[in-house]
């Protein structure tokens, strides 16, 4: 019988893939062979000596204390690509939330008081305040084209916009599933000096932390607009507010709700709700039960 030991609530689709005549799977259990989460953070976090291998359920493995892991021959899997849509889909919205300022709208209607007349009335004050721009036209640089970013990109294509793209370690199969006329530049400056919207899609690391800093933000276009569903660090929050209060930066729309960021009125903050649906739930957990699977019981290794 293998342990399974669960930090987060797993999809119960994935869970499936574990038949429960092998598997005994409980968020309580004790000296268990695999862990599956999602986020919850396991540094620091006393490591089993039975445990083997190490199952995430999204992309990112950041909340993993991977090289201690691998000290350790444990195996850590993660779902890359199983929750791309759902994070592709988050940030379409989210252009669209800071073209129209849709937040910021809505927030202004909300507190409008009086009769429905007198709310009428002062409907004229939001429809001169509210003037968006449109999509067609306009150029999204995407830094990071990995499954997300190559899926964000010629869905912005496909809307008219141009479309242009960094990412020092593009992989053939990335780069072929880029629609044709997305744009390749070869610098990170360029990119953000060309953008009139930028999104990241790359992990946080000693390359990727700070990379939106104040000299960057410099050399941004008046009235950028920076979306971050990848990881906070990316961004220079405090740098990232200066610029928001000063009109250099249109809107920051990100995942990562921190006191600098949430009550800022230019900056939309979600409760990291990237891979929030059911269908990329299912389909992460189902990747890492099947990867933790087969590693237990035949030694493969997949997605490592
Ligand atoms: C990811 O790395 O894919 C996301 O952070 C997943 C999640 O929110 O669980």
């Amino acid at each position: 019988m293998y342990k399974i030991l669960t930090l987060n609530n797993i999809s119960v689709k994935g869970l499936e893939r574990l038949p429960r005549d092998r598997y005994e799977i409980s968020s309580e259990i004790q000296n268990p062979d695999a862990v599956l989460l999602r986020s919850a953070n396991m540094h620091g976090m006393e490591i089993p000596g039975t445990l083997k291998a190490v199952g995430r359920a999204g992309a990112g493995v950041n909340n993993i204390p991977v090289t201690q892991m691998s000290e350790r021959g444990i195996a850590v899997f993660n779902a890359p690509g199983a929750n791309a849509n759902a994070v592709k889909e988050l940030v379409v919205a989210a252009m669209f939330l800071a073209a129209r300022d849709i937040c910021q709208a809505w927030e202004f209607a909300r507190h409008l008081k009086g009769s429905d007349r007198e709310i009428n009335d002062l409907t004229e004050a939001g429809k001169k305040r509210f003037v968006g721009f449109e999509l067609p036209g306009r150029t999204l640089g995407v830094i990071g084209l990995g499954a997300v970013g190559v899926l964000v990109a010629n869905t912005a294509r496909a809307m008219g916009m141009k479309v242009i793209g960094y990412d020092p370690q593009i992989t053939v199969r990335s780069a072929w599933r880029l629609a044709s006329d997305v744009q390749p530049v070869y610098s990170v400056d360029e990119l953000m000096a060309e953008a009139d919207m930028i999104t990241f899609h790359v992990p946080e690391n000693d390359a990727t932390r700070g990379l939106v800093n104040a000299k960057r933000l410099g050399l941004m276009r008046e009235g950028v607009v920076l979306m971050n569903f990848a990881r906070s660090g990316i961004v220079d929050e405090a740098a990232v507010v200066e610029a928001l209060s000063v009109g250099k930066v249109h809107a920051y729309i990100c995942d990562f709700p921190t006191n600098t960021l949430k009550d800022h009125p230019r900056c939309v903050t979600l409760p990291h709700l990237g891979a929030s649906t059911h269908e990329a739930q299912d389909n992460c957990a189902v990747m890492v039960a099947d990867e933790v699977r087969e590693y237990l019981e035949a030694g493969n290794v997949r997605n490592s």
